[in-house]
């Protein structure tokens, strides 16, 4: 057996104390009805469903339609209601060095008095609300106090630029925007709050849906922060003034939770819409067992942002729902240094670690001497997510951070499907490095050609879902033509989701993702439109044309190669570069900065017009190039390479 086949089965301690069992599979396939009626049953219904799946408008489902709960009370009040008020449930740890604990019972203080606050200024069930902030306590308690209102919430990643703020504000039609007067980076504050001043304009200019925004104070840097009156609150002068009693009222099982926007294929960035019931099953379930988790032991910890959809699920409801112990850090792994993670791990006596490949190979580029120096023996169980993991990083991440005892659960799943799809079962499944190993229970998915026919083990196709879950999105907000188009035309016949991953089976059994096969990138995790940074390219008044490429990266993945055509010859092209990167920082965010822009004569191009990427990822892939014959003008290419050169 080569080293890259080899498998590792749970050991017989794990396998006895495990949440999760072989049958699981073999009930969920049987009646998966009733398989998914039972996890929802994990969750405290003030009405309880009697229905399941209503696929009769497919593509666009509903789960549990006639049941109704409250989300917040299922992460939060209920288990102060079972006695288990005075168990922390955020261990918090701010950039500079400061903590603070929050128990359940305080959870539900300050999440009755932001429900309190929010109430008295207007809001209510079905208005959505956007929420700018780094990484605090507060964040978490906004989205918790809209899930108690029946608020829709939208999260937007404090690393956006205020450009990207303003098109999701304004697509979602927020009433409020809450955010921090400005958040640390690397140990120095730098505004936020500016951001959305910047974002939200004024007079004519003035996002129409915005009647106020909410500032919780964080870095303190600004006696001078830009105010507007009546549009303008401290977090600490309302929020934390309210009442911190607040009775919850029950919503629909379909009430929209929240929208999520991200990267697809075109331009504009769409808004995932996800809905309350079958939503906090999935993520109720798959936090229990694929994380094997047991809230009298566990600490968890997802390093994720609560901008990404790995924070909403895995820091936030996931966990929350069962009763969770978990850390909340706000910073950057390196900052003061890079033993960060590790003092977090050491001190908090973390047993559950969840975090993205490309963090797992910068640890193996600083060096194993620095988890090393710490005690990770409270470490039991690890996780993956965002991008295929390479064999090599899942073995130092088994080995080194593991201590070859921790099972790791590579999970894949994406911002639609709302929770976890594929991935190993703690306890039952024995793994293979760099494989997600299959569906979950309860989840269907299969391996097909173009036209939907299943591939044979071995063989490379489109991963497709073939059965509805009921953490899927439920739309596209405002948009129900583009859901159509986006998810369900490419097998419409068949009726499945495509996911946009390429994948296989291989000869035994085991499923490996092997990333997108459409025109959106990976880079450390974060999906990003080909499109959207050409636009923003464009959008710089030297640039004619642009195409944009994601080319292998040994840390991050992918990293972003651009091609640019200018509209006239210029001498100085370090300089125009330059500007060319700061304008993607502009209009999308500094983590869509091409790792190289190269500046071409021209582009290949087919006869019919159509952009070659492929062969632009073979130059700037340093590989030969593949079919060529397509080309109206196959000399471009050496144009092409001798720019790079
Ligand atoms: C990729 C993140 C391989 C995949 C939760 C997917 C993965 C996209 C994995 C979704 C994994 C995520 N193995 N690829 N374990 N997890 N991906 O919406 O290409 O930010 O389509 O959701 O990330 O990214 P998103």
């Amino acid at each position: 057996m080569s080293s890259t086949d080899q498998v590792y089965p749970p050991s017989p301690e794990f396998v006895a104390q495990a949440n999760a069992n072989e049958a699981m599979y073999s009930r969920a396939a049987n009646d998966p009805e009733e398989f998914w009626a039972e996890q929802a049953r994990r969750l405290d219904w003030a009405v309880p469903f009697t229905r399941g799946l209503d696929w009769s408008d497919a593509p666009f489902a509903t789960w549990f339609a006639d049941g109704k709960l409250n989300v917040a009370v299922n992460c939060v009040d209920r288990h102060v209601d079972a006695g288990k008020g005075d168990r922390v449930a955020i261990h918090w740890v701010g950039e500079p060095g400061d903590s603070r604990d929050l128990t359940y019972s305080q959870l539900k203080d300050e999440v009755s008095r932001a429900a309190n606050y929010f109430a008295s200024i207007g809001l209510v069930a079905g208005d959505r609300v956007a929420i700018y902030m780094p990484m605090v306590p507060e964040a978490i308690i906004a989205m918790l106090a809209c899930a108690r209102l029946g608020l829709t919430h939208t999260v937007v990643f404090a690393g956006f630029s205020s450009a990207a703020l303003r098109a999701r504000v304004d697509d979602a039609g927020a009433k409020v925007v809450i955010t921090t007067d400005g958040q640390f980076r690397r140990g120095e504050p730098a505004p936020l709050k500016t951001a959305v001043d910047e974002a939200l304009g004024s007079g004519d200019d003035a996002a129409p849906s915005v009647e106020k925004v909410i500032v919780v104070r964080r870095t303190n840097h600004d006696p001078d922060l830009p105010w507007v009156a009546g549009r303008d609150v401290w977090w600490e002068d309302t929020v934390a003034e309210a009442s911190p009693v607040h009775e919850p009222e029950a919503f629909d099982a379909e009430q929209p939770l929240f929208l999520l926007y991200t990267s697809g294929t075109t331009g504009s960035p769409k808004g995932i819409v996800h809905t309350s019931g079958g939503y906090l099953t999935q993520a109720a379930y798959t936090f229990h067992n694929v994380f094997d988790h047991k809230e009298a032991r566990d600490v968890f910890w997802c390093t994720a942002d609560i901008g990404w959809v790995t924070g909403h699920t895995y820091i936030v409801y996931g966990p929350l729902a069962n009763g969770a112990t978990e850390i909340v850090y706000e910073g950057t792994p390196n900052s003061p240094d890079e033993h960060r993670h590790f003092n977090i791990i050491e001190k908090y006596g973390v047993t559950t670690y969840y975090t993205a490949p490309t963090l797992i190979r910068t640890f193996m580029k600083w060096g194993r001497q620095v988890p090393d120096a710490h005690d990770l023996t409270s470490l039991r169980l690890l996780g993956t997510v965002g991008e295929p993991i390479n064999p090599e990083a899942w073995r130092w991440y088994y080995d080194v951070i593991g201590g070859n005892r921790c099972p790791i659960v590579d999970t894949w799943w994406q911002t639609e499907t709302g929770a976890h799809m594929l991935a190993p079962l703690p306890g039952v499944t024995a793994c293979v490095p760099g494989s997600a190993m299959g569906p979950l229970p309860g989840i269907s998915a299969k391996v097909v050609d173009d036209n939907g026919n299943e591939l044979p083990q071995g063989e490379q196709g489109y991963l497709v879902l073939d059965k509805p879950w009921p953490g899927m999105l439920r739309g596209i907000w405002g948009d129900r033509q583009r859901f159509i188009d986006t998810y369900w035309s490419r097998f419409a016949e068949q009726g499945w989701y495509f996911a946009g991953d390429g994948a296989r089976y291989d000869e035994n059994g085991a499923l490996w993702v092997l990333g997108r096969v459409d025109d959106v990138m990976n880079v450390s995790g974060h999906r990003i439109s080909t499109a959207e940074v050409e636009s923003a390219l464009v959008a710089h008044p030297a640039v004619a044309e642009a195409a944009v490429i994601g080319a292998a990266d040994e840390t991050t993945g992918q990293g972003i190669v651009a091609f640019v055509i200018l509209m006239e010859e210029s001498d100085d092209h370090d300089a125009l570069i330059t500007q060319m990167r700061d304008q993607v920082a502009v209009d999308i965010s500094p983590i869509a900065k091409p790792r190289e822009i190269n500046i071409v004569p021209e582009l290949p191009k087919t006869r019919s017009g159509k952009i070659m990427r492929r062969l632009l990822k073979d130059v700037a892939e340093g590989r030969e190039l593949g079919d060529t014959s397509t080309l109206v003008d196959p000399s471009v290419f050496e144009a092409i390479r001798s720019q790079r050169a």
